[in-house]
């Protein structure tokens, strides 16, 4: 999946972090259609982590900061991601590469980032006019 531009939040910087994943998740998934998910899976997931770490917490305080209406609602819909990248992560540790598991990761990435993006994230707009 590709960044659109109705993705738009206003800040450039936070959009860049948008697009990053987009792009990772979709060079994953290429990967992954070539039968070579195997071999960067645990890179994948580690991104993922460090991520969601890094994005999460710059766009919380932007949104926090500028008093954003849906700023509670980013960081609970935040947490419900990070808590999938995590279980999926200690399932991963467990039983190793699932191209089923993985294939669904990326799925539930883009459907997650598409509905966030676009209900949550956008409405930064509002506040940085
Ligand atoms: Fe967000
Ligand atoms: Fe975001």
């Amino acid at each position: 999946m590709k960044w659109q531009p109705e993705f738009a939040t206003g800040d450039a910087g936070i959009d860049d972090q948008h697009k990053m994943l987009f792009e990772t998740s979709d060079q994953f998934r290429r990967t992954l259609e070539a039968g070579e998910g195997h071999r960067t899976y645990d890179l994948f997931l580690d991104f993922l982590t460090a991520y969601c770490e890094m994005h999460f917490s710059i766009e919380e305080k932007c949104m926090f900061a500028r008093k954003c209406p849906v700023a509670t609602q980013n960081h609970h819909e935040h947490g419900l991601f990070l808590r999938l990248v995590e279980k999926e992560t200690a399932r991963f540790r467990e039983d190793g590469f699932d191209a089923g598991s993985a294939t669904k990761l990326v799925d539930t990435i883009d459907s997650w980032m598409e509905s966030h993006i676009c209900r949550i994230d956008v409405r930064l707009r509002e506040v940085l006019a």
